[in-house]
Formats: structure tokens, C-alpha cells, sequence
């Protein structure tokens, strides 16, 4: 799909993966909307790449509808990405025995699996509008799971639910859609070196950094980025789940 001329929505962009995305997109004549609740990031990304944000929240279906607007806005929607996204540390039940909260539980299906859901679906109906391209196609859903969806860890329970369910939903949706040349794609990285993975101690950034098959590192989120443009350009590529990982292959704990 030749990217140059297009719109794309990309959440979580304020920071990490959808930040790096934004970039990717951008440096390939995209005009990309950041979509992020953090709006100072969202604008900074913005201005730094001529593009354009929204502050919001994911699981908000009136700010998503919002924020797809405004990205179909200065050129036809082609392309949505989902970044917006996090974790939480829970065991089913903790060392005193008691059971995992189901708040917060429900406070990552809502942010991991809704938020994505809101922005596919209302991002497909834009991007359904366009007029097609070569071979029909109009556009690309690139989604964001991790590999917590195969290789769970200890006190992942609601993390590898949500990402699983993010899996999931890549074969339907790309069945739905394929009537309307738009195709979805999902990315399940390993471990990146975000500010989600640098709340942690530099100690325990190294020691993950070794736990990789090769390079012995933490991912470089330009990587992402590069991997979303060359998903969005390859035409060829529908309905997968892609480990984005160094051959990562997560231990228990
Ligand atoms: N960094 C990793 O190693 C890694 C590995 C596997 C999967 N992932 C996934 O990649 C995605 C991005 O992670 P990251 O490392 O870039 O994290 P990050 O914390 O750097 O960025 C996440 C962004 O999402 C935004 N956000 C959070 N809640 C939101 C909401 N309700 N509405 C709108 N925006 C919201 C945040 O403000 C932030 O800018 C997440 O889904 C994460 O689970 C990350």
C-alpha cells in the first residue's frame, strides 16, 4: 500500500511503541493523529511531527469516535494502530492466599481489549469509506498484543488475558473486513526499552536484556515502528500475529 498522502490514527503515541510508530508513519509522508490521554505528550509528538493529536481515553467510545474524526480529517484514513496499553502484577490468589481483585482485572480488559475494539471498529468504518486502492485495498488495522499472550509469567493472569484476547480477535476481524479491503495485523513484542519497562531498576533492565535469545537487549521501539510501516506497505500481510521478540521465550517468572 503506498503510505505517502494517507491519515493514520495511532494511540498510546504520546509515548514508547506508539510514539516510535508515530515517527515510522510520519517519516513516510503519513500525517498521523496522536491519540493519547497524556496530552502534553500527545501534542509534543504532534508538533514534532507536523501531525496532529487528541487527548483521550480509549475506552471512551465518544473519544475514540472523536479522535477518528479528527484523523480522517486532512487525508483518507488508511491506517490505525493501537498502542495504548498496560500492564498490572497479580497472582489468582496472593501469598496471603487472598483472591486476585476483580477491579483490576477489569481495568485492563477494559483499557487492553475495549480500548483496541473501540478504536478498530470505529477506525474501520472510516477507513470503509475511502476510495479504494489498488486491488480494493483501503487500509490497515495494526494492533498491539505481547508475547504474555503465549508465554505468560507469574502474576500475568489479567495482562495475558487481555493480550490473548487482542490475539484472538485478529482472525475475525480480518475476516470481517477483507470485504472492505482493509486488513489487521497484530504485533506481540517482547521486551522493549519504554518507559513502561523503565520504571524498573537499571539492575533488573540489564538482567531482562540478557533473558533475549539475540541481540541480548531490550528492543529499540524504532524497530516497532519500522515494523508497522512494513506491514502497512506489504500488502501480503493479513490476519497474522507477529512476534516482535529477539526469540524471546518468557520463563515463568
Ligand atoms: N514495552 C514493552 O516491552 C511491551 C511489551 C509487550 C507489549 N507491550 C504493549 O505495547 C503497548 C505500548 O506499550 P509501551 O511500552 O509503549 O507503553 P508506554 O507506557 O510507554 O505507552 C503507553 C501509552 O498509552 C497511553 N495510555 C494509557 N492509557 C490510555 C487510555 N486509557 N487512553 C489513551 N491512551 C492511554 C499512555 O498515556 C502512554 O502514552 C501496550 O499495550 C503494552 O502492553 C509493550
Amino acid at each position: 500500500m503506498e503510505l505517502a498522502g494517507s491519515s493514520a490514527i495511532v494511540t498510546g503515541a504520546a509515548s514508547g511503541l506508539g510514539a516510535a510508530t508515530a515517527r515510522a508513519l510520519s517519516a513516510r509522508g503519513v500525517h498521523v493523529t496522536a491519540f493519547d490521554l497524556n496530552e502534553e505528550g500527545a501534542r509534543a509528538v504532534a508538533e514534532e511531527l507536523g501531525g496532529s493529536y487528541v487527548a483521550g481515553d480509549v475506552t471512551d467510545p465518544e473519544h475514540c469516535q472523536r479522535a477518528v474524526d479528527a484523523a480522517a480529517d486532512p487525508g483518507p484514513l488508511r491506517i490505525a494502530v493501537n498502542c495504548a496499553g498496560t500492564g498490572w502484577i497479580g497472582r489468582v490468589i496472593d501469598r496471603q492466599g487472598e483472591p486476585h481483585g476483580l477491579a483490576p482485572f477489569e481495568f485492563i480488559q477494559r483499557l487492553n481489549v475495549i480500548g483496541t475494539f473501540n478504536i478498530m471498529t470505529k477506525a474501520a468504518s472510516a477507513i470503509a469509506k475511502t476510495e479504494p486502492l489498488a486491488e480494493t485495498e483501503r487500509g490497515v488495522i495494526v494492533n498491539t498484543a505481547s508475547v504474555a499472550a503465549f508465554d505468560g509469567q507469574i502474576g500475568q493472569l489479567a495482562y495475558s488475558a487481555s493480550k490473548g484476547a487482542v490475539v484472538g480477535m485478529t482472525l475475525p476481524a480480518a475476516r470481517d473486513l477483507s470485504v472492505v479491503g482493509i486488513r489487521v495485523v497484530t504485533i506481540a513484542p517482547g521486551l522493549f526499552d519504554t518507559p513502561l519497562l523503565g520504571m524498573l531498576p537499571e539492575e533488573q533492565r540489564h538482567a531482562l536484556g540478557q533473558s533475549v535469545l539475540f541481540p541480548k537487549r531490550l528492543g529499540d521501539p524504532s524497530r516497532y515502528g519500522d515494523l508497522v510501516v512494513h506491514i502497512a506497505t506489504n500488502s501480503y500481510i493479513n490476519a497474522e500475529v507477529i512476534r516482535l521478540d529477539g526469540g524471546i521465550r518468557m520463563p515463568p517468572k
